[in-house]
């Protein structure tokens, strides 16, 4: 037991005892104290410290001006926020270029910002990189699918892994990532059969967004759950706030919808 008593978080370890009992993982990412005080009361298992952060909070277009000095700032105000739930922090563009790279800003993330687990994004051309944190005892999530860092490669926000061959891909880049010592792997805008499929192939979890309900858990980016978007909402979110009338019954209604497998539905899925 820590002098502060905060040593109840999940681990790791709870996330994969959890897809083997078949228990859907609750995931939303926060960016504050308080919003994560909030989501860890609700009952949130994992809040992801999303890059997502560049857009929703700073207003930028994209992820990639995000540095790691803001994802230190927001995983710190983050940690602070919780009692119980995992916290996992993305490595933001070009902060894991090369395996030494990564170590140092992962290491970062974690002494600094409190982080558990860090994210990254791509597949076969980041084994060394995953393989390498994993040696230095740093939890990896991995992002397959659309992956928003890439964007100026990928020529927008589209459902990827859509026909046979990229499909086969995925599916071998999360097969190398689970090998390389990945304990998670968020599958983001990919067909609901896709992600099944990868979900059955692995005995680590996966957490979807835009992958259909098969997934072992479901993350959503807060602003959208809230509706709090300019435009029009992503297809694969869904307002929650809209029929809660309330922030925290909102985050209770989509834990309650991750868990019984509500939510998603084939209306938010591809
Ligand atoms: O940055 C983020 O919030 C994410 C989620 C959309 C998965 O990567």
């Amino acid at each position: 037991m820590s002098v502060t008593g905060k040593d109840t978080y999940l681990t790791v370890v709870d996330l994969k005892a959890m897809k083997q009992r078949a228990e859907k993982i609750v995931c939303l990412t926060a960016y504050d104290a308080s919003y994560s005080a909030l989501l860890d009361k609700q009952g949130v298992d994992v809040i992801l410290v999303g890059d997502s952060l560049g857009m929703v909070v700073q207003g930028e277009d994209t992820t990639l001006p995000v540095t790691v000095e803001h994802m230190v700032y927001h995983a710190r105000c983050v940690a602070r926020g919780r009692l119980r739930a995992m916290i996992v922090v993305d490595l933001p563009f070009m902060s894991y270029s090369t395996p030494s790279v990564a170590a140092e800003n992962a290491a970062r993330l974690v002494r600094e910002g409190s982080a558990q687990m860090v994210k990254l994004e791509g597949g076969m051309h980041r084994v060394e990189v995953v393989n390498h944190l994993v040696k230095q005892g740093i939890p990896v999530c991995a992002h397959l699918g659309l992956t928003p860092q890439s964007i100026h490669q990928l020529g927008g926000y589209r459902v990827q892994g859509k026909d046979d061959m990229a499909a086969s891909r995925v599916v071998e880049d999360a097969r190398l990532l689970q090998d390389v010592g990945a304990s998670l792997l968020v599958l983001e805008c990919v067909p609901s059969s896709l992600a099944a499929e990868i979900t059955r192939a692995l005995d680590i979890p996966t957490i979807g967004i835009g992958a259909g309900k098969e997934c072992d858990g479901q993350v959503l980016v807060l602003y959208d759950m809230l509706g709090v978007v300019q435009g029009k909402q992503p297809k694969f979110s869904k307002n929650f706030l809209h029929e809660a009338g309330n922030i925290g019954a909102a985050v209770s209604a989509y834990v309650a919808a991750v868990r019984s497998g509500q939510f998603p539905g084939v209306e938010h899925s591809f």
